[in-house]
């Protein structure tokens, strides 16, 4: 069996990747041997990370994206492709918190905000990675949601709205392009758990691996926290036969 952690001639691309998440998992990729486009809507700071991953050997380019942009989105992946060449792998994983305030003093243009990043910007760049992953005949995305498309959360309605509308974005990706040879999976176990100490809130049955984390590996990923956790699990999921939504 392939190892689903090998990237060696692969490429990569991960949307809000000047920090945390993305970040951790752009450099994931890159040792794992693909070349990685890293997008974020802070185009200096994206840019000095694939600078950075680039003077460590790797292929890396910086892309300044604003996800809920669809223009700037379909340059992000046009770029990529002109790039590398193709686009194997998808980490769409940009996103914002919501500002706290009960629905009934929630503000339209707060909505609209989360939404459209968070929910309208996985499904741009879903509709644009999948253009060219479909001419491919091969890919594999993953969307990064939260333990918040699982659960509801009193005072951040639109994030916890967008995460749900990503899982059922997923699902629905994943059964439109299986046929196509094309994967979606998204991470709200993982998300969760690689969070900044937020696992012990977490019900116990939501504290599993999913499948795509080989058995002998979990053990020592629970032992681990933090982004790299995510990162591993991002990457095993997307390399794995398993889809995971
Ligand atoms: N950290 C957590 O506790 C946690 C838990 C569950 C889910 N998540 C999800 O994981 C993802 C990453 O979270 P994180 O903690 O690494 O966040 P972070 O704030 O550290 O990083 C998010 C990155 O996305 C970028 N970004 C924001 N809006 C953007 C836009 N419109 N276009 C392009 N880039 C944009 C930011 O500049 C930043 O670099 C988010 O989708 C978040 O909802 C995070």
């Amino acid at each position: 069996m392939n190892n689903p952690l090998d990237y060696n001639g692969k490429v990569a691309l991960v949307t809000g990747a000047a920090a945390g998440m993305g970040l951790a998992t752009a450099q994931a990729f890159a040792e794992a041997g693909a070349a990685v486009a890293l997008a974020d809507f802070k185009g200096d700071a994206v840019k000095a990370a694939a600078e950075k991953l680039a003077a460590d050997g790797h292929k890396a380019i910086g892309i300044r994206c604003d996800v809920s942009d669809d223009s700037q989105v379909a340059a992000m992946v046009d770029r990529t492709v002109a790039e590398f060449g193709r686009l194997d792998a998808a980490f769409n994983n940009a996103g914002v918190m919501a500002k706290i305030a009960p629905i009934a003093d929630g503000s339209r243009e707060e909505w609209d905000r989360v939404i459209g990043i968070n929910l309208r910007g996985v499904w741009t760049c879903m509709k644009h990675e999948l253009r060219h992953m479909e001419r491919q005949g091969s890919g594999a995305i993953v969307n990064n949601a939260s333990v918040g498309a699982l659960t509801g959360n009193p005072g951040i309605a639109s994030y916890i709205a967008s995460k749900h509308g990503v899982i059922g974005l997923t699902r629905t990706a994943a059964l439109e392009y299986v046929k196509r040879g094309i994967r979606a999976s998204s991470t709200p176990r993982l998300a969760a758990m690689s969070s900044r100490g937020t696992s012990k809130c977490i019900p116990k049955p939501q504290r599993t691996f999913p499948l795509a984390v080989p058995a002998n590996r979990r053990k020592s990923l629970r032992r681990s926290c933090g982004f790299a956790v995510q990162a591993q699990a991002t990457l095993s999921a997307m390399g794995s036969q398993w889809t995971v939504v």
